[in-house]
């Protein structure tokens, strides 16, 4: 990752640990912004005795964060969240994403839909006018039968690929699953593939986001901007 981009999620992070507040129960989101944001509140709980009580949406995210000194529970201890910060891998202008490109998508939107208040935490390069323009969208799905809900998938869209880690092995979830990762150039209608997609028998969830952002920090290697997601026309 270039210098500025690594600088510009770390300052993503701060401004999105500063919105985490003594005795919150918060919802920790998974990849590289999401691992600078648990450095910095591990920060400020060795340092300032920052209280918080935190669920992990990644066994990588739950191991970084007790070694940071921050209580990681169980999910199942707690029904809602007041807050839940986490990163993307793209977002458009009615804040609709898409995640996943790390695997975690499905623990990631349960925790999100938990969330009372929920922030995504971008660098400059995120934002997009339309999903689907630069990245494959995943989908979590079960290994059982996955060549079945593989050839489903593909009547959908151009090419459907199972994730495989660099030794050829398939990707495999924290909770067991597989990921296909759909080529599907611009997505015209974000909640319309979203119910066809899981409508699909062994489709577990999707990485698209869809009213699952409140606020959005957007920062680069200077700047941080955070706006509220806009009213429904
Ligand atoms: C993981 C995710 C991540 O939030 C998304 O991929 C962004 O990652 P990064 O902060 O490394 O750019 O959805 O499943």
């Amino acid at each position: 990752m270039p210098e500025s981009q690594e600088k510009a999620k770390q300052n993503a992070a701060i401004a999105g640990a500063a919105m985490v507040l003594h005795g919150m129960t918060v919802g920790l989101g998974s990849g590289t912004t999401a691992e600078l944001l648990v450095a910095e509140l591990g920060r400020r709980v060795r340092h300032f005795g920052l209280m918080i009580t935190a669920v992990s949406t990644s066994e990588r995210t739950s191991d970084l964060a007790k070694l940071a000194g921050i209580q990681i529970v169980d999910p199942a201890e707690i029904k809602t969240l007041d807050i839940v910060i986490d990163g993307a891998d793209e977002i458009d202008p009615q804040f609709r994403m898409i995640k996943g490109r790390g695997g975690a998508l499905l623990r990631e939107k349960i925790v999100a839909a938990a969330g009372h208040k929920r922030i995504i935490l971008v660098d400059q390069t995120k934002p997009v006018l339309q999903l689907g323009t630069r990245h494959h969208l995943p989908v979590e799905i079960a290994a059982f039968g996955q060549h079945w809900t593989l050839s489903q998938l593909l009547k959908l869209v151009q090419k459907v690929t199972l994730r495989t880690l660099p030794n050829g092995m398939p990707f495999i979830t924290d909770g067991g699953n597989r990921i296909a990762d759909l080529h599907t150039g611009p997505i015209l209608n974000p909640e319309s593939l979203q119910a066809t997609l899981l409508a699909i028998p062994g489709v577990y969830e999707t990485g698209l986001f869809i009213d699952l952002c409140d606020v959005l920090i957007v920062a680069n290697s200077t700047n941080v901007q955070i706006s509220n997601r806009p009213k429904p026309a």
